[in-house]
């Protein structure tokens, strides 16, 4: 019996992480091999023809997964009915651009398509953001789709975690396989927390591997400031592995995260941790396949208690930028 396709809805489809992500998502690798997909591109008028070229070369591919393509500068068109939505397409930073213009320029953005999925979105969307500043973006989207249940907007911090898997893996000279339980607290900013305190490395905590000063001047700020070190060597901001974390983040959404282990979300946070309610802030989470849920009980030594208060208080600075705007 076939299935119906899923809709899957692609903002910035012409960018460099829409480039990187349009095939993987066509091939069967976000929702898994028996899930037959729809693509929708949303793209700003001057990008459609880009566009274009992108749904042209996904034809040229003949995904037998790929049910059809669809591409619209309009939100209400692109969001219609669908299920799955990744907010990719933001304002980066320019020249002389303040803190408070980036977040008003956003604003602009995410405002309207939180009103668009909130209109017209199946009943089972689920939202995960990545455009820049990403938590406040699902924030500022969040807030303006009341009719969404709010656990289903979420921002990605998958790519600090799979960044932060990787420099512990390397240092202990085992594959990223053997690291479990590992967590970005926060922002997905310099800010973030990368907590090996709680991480399993063959199954001893990870921090007791490491000493202290590696972890405290080398691991985190590694992970934190990552992003900005891609820039650098690239000339661009990081486009394929931010893809792969988005597959990853949905893909575990989906399919639920392996027993006995967590994975990192910036979800909306519901005081857990001392984290504000309402703050989408990234946490130690499950996903039985529906819904995440925030791993309880773990004990916050006061290092870490310092680091994820930090992280959170620019959360907490960034709404009430965004409040002070009537964004939200
Ligand atoms: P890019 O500039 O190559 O592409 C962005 C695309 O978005 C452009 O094609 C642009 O036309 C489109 N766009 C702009 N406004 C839009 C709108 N209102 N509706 C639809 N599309 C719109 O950028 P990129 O490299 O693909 O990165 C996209 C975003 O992802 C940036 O904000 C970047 O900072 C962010 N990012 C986040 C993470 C993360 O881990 N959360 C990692 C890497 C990059
Ligand atoms: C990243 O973490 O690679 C990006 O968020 C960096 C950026 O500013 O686009």
């Amino acid at each position: 019996m076939s299935t119906a396709p899923v809709k899957v809805t692609v903002t910035g489809a012409a960018g460099q992480i829409g480039y990187a992500l349009l095939f993987r998502i066509a091939s069967g690798q976000l929702l898994g091999p028996d899930t037959p997909v729809r693509l929708s591109l949303l793209e700003i008028t001057p990008a459609l023809k880009a566009a274009e070229g992108t749904a042209m070369e996904l034809d040229d591919c003949a995904f037998p997964l790929l049910a059809g393509i669809d591409i619209s500068d309009d939100a209400n068109t692109a969001f219609d009915g669908t299920s799955v939505a990744l907010l990719v397409g933001a304002r980066p930073r320019g020249p002389g651009m303040e803190r408070g213009d980036l977040l008003s320029a956003n604003g602009g953005i995410f405002k309207p398509q939180g009103e668009a999925l909130n209109k017209g979105a199946a009943d089972d969307i689920r939202v995960l953001v990545v455009g820049n500043p990403a938590n406040t973006n699902a924030l500022i989207a969040q807030s303006h789709a009341p009719d969404i249940p709010a656990e289903r907007f979420t921002a990605m911090t998958r790519l600090d975690h799979n960044r932060a898997v990787t420099q512990i893996a390397q240092k202990l000279g085992v594959g990223v396989s053997d690291v479990h339980k590992l967590t970005i607290w926060g922002n997905h900013s310099a800010t973030q927390y990368p907590d090996l305190f709680h991480a399993e490395v063959g199954g001893r905590s990870a921090a007791e591997q490491v000493e202290q000063e590696w972890l405290e001047n080398t691991f985190i700020p590694t992970v934190a400031k990552r992003g900005a070190a891609i820039i650098d060597a690239r000339g661009a901001s990081s486009a394929a592995s931010a893809a792969n974390a988005a597959i990853d983040h949905v893909h575990t959404w989906v399919h639920g995260t392996p027993e006995g282990d967590w994975t990192s979300a910036a979800i909306v946070s519901d005081g857990s941790y001392g984290v504000p309610e309402g703050l989408i802030s990234s946490f130690p989470v499950t996903s039985d396949g529906t819904s995440w849920k925030i791993v309880q009980g773990l004990e916050i030594d006061d290092f870490s208690r310092a680091k994820i208060d930090a992280s959170v208080a620019e959360l907490s600075e960034e709404r009430e930028a965004v409040r002070s705007l009537g964004l939200i």
